[in-house]
């Protein structure tokens, strides 16, 4: 199982602090937005992975994280994406490194209260088709927007205007290797982007996805107000393995 966290894009919703750096290094409580996905990853042990990035300060990427030793890694690996065509035109970029094999995607900007440990595991043992973490939030109409009949997911809409539920599509994602194929015949939305519901919708489509509802908090800190949400969830839960056991100082 191969890793990827996509944190490319421009980050225009943090201006001006994204006028000097990326936005996935911006500080959420006492570290870098970045290390949340990657500590996740980490802590279920998968030690091939890519940080997918862009813009003015890629650079920074590599003084912060160097080769990944500081979080037990024996490497990372870097990519760079030209403009910000979507997060499914960021994962684009990942097919070289994955190899055929199967990938666990997670969004830079997004935080999990609980560890992805058991879900990853779960899908090295069955890696075919999709898996998404669904969880129940306040504001649908901000994210992909799932419907469940029975057990399964049966439509997702991308930030609709009246959510049919409350179930957002989480920045999780783990693919099997024809996730590559489907990239390549998207089209972009309305928005110009390569959208990763589009991508979900083809597995939904071939009866191959498959869905986990979190228990935990779950954020993204994207925008001012869940950048706040998200250091305030983690300072309320400063005992949670996976912001601790594998901090680089130990903490
Ligand atoms: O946070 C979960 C949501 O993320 C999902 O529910 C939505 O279905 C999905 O489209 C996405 O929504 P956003 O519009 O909030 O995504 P955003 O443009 O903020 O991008 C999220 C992350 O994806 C960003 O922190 C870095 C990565 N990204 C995004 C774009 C547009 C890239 O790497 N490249 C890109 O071009």
């Amino acid at each position: 199982m191969r890793g990827v966290i996509l944190a490319g894009g421009v980050g225009t919703r943090l201006l001006p602090m994204t006028r000097v750096t990326n936005k996935h290094l911006l500080p959420v409580y006492d570290r870098p937005m970045i290390y949340y996905p990657l500590q996740q990853l980490v802590h279920a042990g998968v030690r091939d992975i890519l940080v997918v990035t862009g813009g003015e300060h890629a650079g920074d990427f590599l003084k912060l994280l160097r080769n990944g030793q500081e979080f037990g890694l024996e490497h990372l690996r870097y990519a760079y994406q030209d403009g910000e065509g979507g997060i499914a035109d960021a994962l684009r970029l990942a097919e070289f490194f994955a190899a055929g094999e199967p990938v666990v995607v997670i969004l830079g900007d997004n935080l999990f209260q609980d560890p992805l440990a058991p879900v990853i595991d779960a899908f090295r043992r069955d890696p075919t088709g999709a898996q998404l973490l669904l969880k129940s939030v306040e504001d649908p109409e901000r994210f992909g927007v799932a419907t469940v009949e029975g057990d399964r997911v049966v439509r997702i809409v991308e930030k609709p205007r009246s959510p049919e539920t409350s179930l957002a599509v989480t920045g999780c994602y783990l693919f099997d290797a024809r996730v590559f194929e489907i990239i390549r015949t998207l089209e972009p939305s309305a928005r110009g982007e390569l959208e990763i519901t589009d991508v979900n919708n083809r597995y939904l489509e071939w009866g191959a996805l498959r869905h986990h509802e979190l228990s935990g908090w779950w954020t993204d800190a994207g925008t001012v107000p869940s950048l706040h949400r998200a250091a305030d969830l983690v300072a309320a839960d400063r005992g949670n393995v996976v912001l601790t056991r594998t901090h680089p100082a130990g903490g």
